[in-house]
């Protein structure tokens, strides 16, 4: 164990003061230079670094500094700091204060976020330009791995954006067998359903979010992983904990020094051990199914192997190289399919059920829209849910409202950029952070009226039921993107999962609408719960709660397409 030298007494005069500091360094140097005090070399070593380490977080954040209007607190001497303080606290107001400013215009802006500073583009056709755009321009993984380098938070899913694979796999085997699957996520999603409500007679108060992530997780992994693991509450946790915590740590991450980035990493999520957690429950899984698979020869593979992501991201895997067809790389996937479905969906769903109970007189509409249309087509059926307008133009207008990602299309320039379009020329150099202002994109009253601010439930199907040309009407479904309407970005990273999580969200909705009555604890006067502002994100009150009673109407509707299973009853 190093000592202190006894020449840490303490002096009695100025001078006495110094003679004693000069002889306290040379004792201590030298002690160093022997080897005897590492605890002392390493203490210099970092009263060293500190203000090197300051002086370099300065000088990063000074060189992304981008010649554009600003909006928030103006960094002066550690107002980087300040700035990116106030963000956090303020994000959403600092945001629609510049979209205010400048949008009229054209014109784009900047905020000073805690760790660099973030261009917003305000004119529609510029974020249709930044949506399109080619990775090697300006690009979106490069983004998502710039603010994760340091963190390694999402690897090697997120980071490692040469191998996302499992995208592809929602593009080209989810979403074509869309009809297939869809039977399967309602079933499982019924049952959640009542498994998890325990109503009592009458009202029952429940706390909705627990309620909501539950019946997400096991609709949406009925599909991911299949029956029975759908139902594996270890695995649903884990899934769940990784995909809510990651979302959570990897800001905070991201606001720390790099230098202490990986002991956060640590204390917040790796000491959890998550991933390995859930790649324990999914090998012997893997395995089976790559037996089956090997067994059967591909003829038969192909024409009898189940209709899971568990299946499409083997197949998928083996024609990459060796290492991605290991379980524990293929297990990735999988948490990573959670992170991006289960928190997402189960933040929209949360909306859309505050947003039904703030706003009942829109809640027997739909049951007639649901029941005449599910008549019509014969229960359940992929065209029955495409039909349902009114559904589908409440769970867009819930999303303009209140989309679950309020800043959307986040890339980095990875050459000096010019825009080809806009009102305002636009060159920006490389190396800047470039972001689509969703939530306040879509409550402009330039491009949705008026009523922006107004929650119309019908706002979409009013204007869908005018139309004669079924083209035009398609742009206003519930998954369709566009440069002014963001709920799922746009362009060449929107969201892949989206005509997935639209039909899930029908699916639950309709049971819920026709089992149970819907309503705000009193004490909440009609008024939905606020949203919470954590960390410069938006989130819906988890903490809300409504209230639940079943329906007397549901021992007909139950039956009434002879499609609800045994086992939902
Ligand atoms: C209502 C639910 C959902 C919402 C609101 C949502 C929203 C989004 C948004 C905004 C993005 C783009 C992120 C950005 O620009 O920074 C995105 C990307 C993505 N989403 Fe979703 N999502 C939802 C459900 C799902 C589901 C169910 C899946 C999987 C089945 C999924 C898979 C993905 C994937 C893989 C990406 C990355 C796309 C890429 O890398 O090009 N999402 N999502």
């Amino acid at each position: 164990m190093d000592q202190l030298p006894a020449a840490s007494l303490a002096p009695d005069s100025p001078q006495g003061y110094a003679n004693h500091l000069a002889g306290l360094i040379y004792t201590q140097t030298m002690e160093i230079i022997e080897g005897k005090a590492t605890n002392v070399a390493i203490l210099y070593l970092m009263i060293l670094l500190i203000p090197i380490y300051g002086v370099y977080g300065v000088y990063q954040y000074r060189k992304s500094y981008i010649d554009l209007p600003y909006v928030g607190i103006r960094p002066g001497l550690f107002g980087s700091w300040k700035a990116g303080y106030y963000y956090l606290h303020n994000s959403a107001d600092v945001v629609w204060e510049g979209y205010q400013k400048y949008a009229r215009e054209g014109r784009a802006f900047v905020i000073s976020t805690p760790k660099r500073w973030l261009v917003f583009l305000t004119d529609p056709d510029q974020i249709a330009e930044l949506a399109m755009v080619a990775d090697h321009k300006i690009g979106f993984y490069e983004a998502l791995n710039m603010k994760n380098k340091h963190n390694r938070v999402a690897e090697p899913t997120l980071g490692d954006y040469i191998n996302t694979y499992h995208v592809d796999v929602i593009k080209s085997q989810l979403t074509p067998r869309m009809a297939s699957i869809l039977p399967e996520i309602r079933q499982e999603g019924n049952v959640a359903w009542k498994d998890t409500l325990k109503l009592g007679p009458g009202w029952t108060k429940v706390g909705i979010w627990e309620v909501v992530i539950q019946v997400v997780s096991r609709s949406a992994n009925r599909c991911f992983v299949g029956l029975p693991l759908c139902r594996n509450q270890e695995l649903l946790d884990i899934f769940r904990a990784y995909a809510i915590r990651t979302n959570e740590v990897v800001y905070m991450i991201d606001l720390a020094p790099r230098l202490f980035q990986p002991i956060l990493e640590w204390v917040l999520l790796k000491r959890f051990r998550l991933p390995q957690r859930a790649m324990k429950i999914l090998e012997p899984v893997f395995e089976e199914r790559k037996r089956m698979r090997e067994e059967l020869g591909q003829e038969r593979w192909d024409a009898e192997k189940p209709n899971d992501s568990v299946t499409w991201i083997i197949d998928a895997a083996m024609k990459k190289d060796e290492h991605q067809q290991t379980n524990e790389q293929m297990s990735w996937r999988l948490i990573w399919l959670n992170f991006a479905a289960i928190h997402t969906t189960s933040m929209s769903t949360l909306h859309i059920l505050y947003d039904l109970a703030a706003n009942p007189e829109y809640v027997n509409p739909l049951r007639e829209e649901i029941i005449s249309t599910m008549d019509k087509h014969g229960g359940y059926t992929k065209e029955a849910l495409n039909n349902m307008l009114k559904l589908d133009s409440c769970l867009r207008e819930s999303q303009r409202w209140n989309c679950v990602v309020s800043i959307v299309i986040s890339k980095l320039t990875m050459c000096d950029y010019t825009f080809k379009s806009g009102k305002v020329p636009l060159h920006l150099p490389k190396g800047t952070f470039i972001t689509a202002p969703a939530t306040a994109t879509h409550l402009s009253e330039e491009l949705y009226g008026p009523d922006a601010h107004i929650w119309k439930g019908f706002r979409f199907s009013e204007m869908r039921e005018k139309m004669t040309n079924p083209e035009e009407s398609s742009k206003l479904q519930a998954a369709a993107t566009s440069k002014e309407y963001l709920a799922f970005s746009h362009g060449k990273h929107a969201c892949t999962g989206r005509f997935f999580a639209i039909y899930q969200l029908k699916m639950l909705l309709i049971y819920c609408l026709l089992r149970y009555d819907i309503r705000l604890p009193e004490d909440r006067h009609g008024k939905r719960p606020d949203n919470r502002y954590i960390l410069g994100r938006r989130s819906a009150d988890i903490g809300g709660s409504l209230e639940f009673r079943e329906r007397k109407e549901w021992n007909e509707l139950k039956t009434r397409w002879g499609e609800f299973d045994e086992e939902e009853d």
